[in-house]
């Protein structure tokens, strides 16, 4: 399984790579434009500047590391939320509560979801928050010590890189109770704050998609909720190694509700 996912990581590099070279040689695809739209644009020409410190390899590094950030990291979190919000069915039924209360004292029978309303799914965000804090998406996040920092007796000296571990907070029993247990409910009484909450990092090297991804999954679960039915018919474990994976994946049996909401 290593093998293969080396293998796939290796081949997206190079894939990658590939695209950088032939977007930055004028002589490959006709004048050597990008294609009009492609995230790759602004890149790829700071990479031809003399005065840059942008060069293939960190361009390359760049793409993928975007591509990790805004993709893995979304797509392990809704596959988690399908996951949970099945094994809980009290949570399930809360949910589709709220999303129907929303469509009911909705004005405009066809209106999209409005920012009001986002704004009100409170029991949406407790769900959202614990799927987070259960996820642990990013096992480790860096900082460089750029002075001398005294810990418990414990000089971490200046220059040295940091690994911080943000699953050791999410676990600890001090500040959730019964912590391995998935319970929205606790976040009616919890307050985010990075000194007990670390699930899109902290600081000015905060997740700059945090809000983002956080409507996204909202807006996800409005839909499930409302408009489908399903069910787990295979798969679901979960593996961390370090990152959290779905080894036999998450097979479900999905249709539309046949019983419109007034
Ligand atoms: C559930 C979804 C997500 C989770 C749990 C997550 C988590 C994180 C974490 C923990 C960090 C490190 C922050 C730090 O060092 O303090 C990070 C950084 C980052 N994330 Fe996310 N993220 C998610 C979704 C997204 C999305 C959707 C985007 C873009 C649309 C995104 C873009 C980024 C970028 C660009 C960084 C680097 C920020 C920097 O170093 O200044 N993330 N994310």
């Amino acid at each position: 399984m290593w093998v293969l996912l080396m293998f796939l990581i290796g081949f997206i590099i190079v894939l990658i790579s590939h695209w950088v070279y032939r977007w930055q040689n004028p002589k490959c695809n006709g004048n050597g434009k990008l294609p009009p739209g492609s995230m790759g644009f602004p890149l790829i020409d700071e990479v031809k500047k003399e005065d840059t410190i942008l060069n293939e390899t960190v361009a390359v590094n760049l793409v993928f590391g975007l591509l990790f950030a805004t993709f893995e990291t979304t797509s392990t979190a809704l596959t988690l939320a399908i996951k949970f919000i099945s094994d809980h069915p009290q949570v399930q039924a809360e949910l589709t509560k709220e999303h129907e209360d929303i469509i009911k004292s909705r004005q405009r029978k066809d209106s999209q979801i409005t920012w009001q309303e986002y704004k009100s799914m409170n029991f949406t965000h407790m769900v959202i928050n614990e799927i987070v804090r259960l996820a642990n998406i990013v096992p480790g996040i860096y900082r460089k010590v750029i002075q001398d920092v005294e810990i418990n007796g414990y000089t971490i000296p200046a220059g040295w890189l940091v690994m911080v571990v943000p699953s050791v907070l999410h676990v600890n029993p001090d500040t959730y109770d019964d912590p391995l247990t998935f319970n929205p409910w606790r976040w009616k009484e919890l307050h985010l704050g990075t000194k007990t909450f670390m699930g899109f990092g902290g600081g000015v090297r905060l997740c700059v998609g945090a809000d983002f991804a956080k409507v996204q999954l909202a807006i996800f679960i409005h839909h499930l909720v409302l408009n489908l039915r399903w069910s787990v018919v295979k798969g679901g474990d979960i593996v961390r190694k370090p990152t959290l994976t779905f080894p036999n994946g998450l097979h479900i049996k999905i249709s539309e509700k046949n019983c419109a909401v007034e």
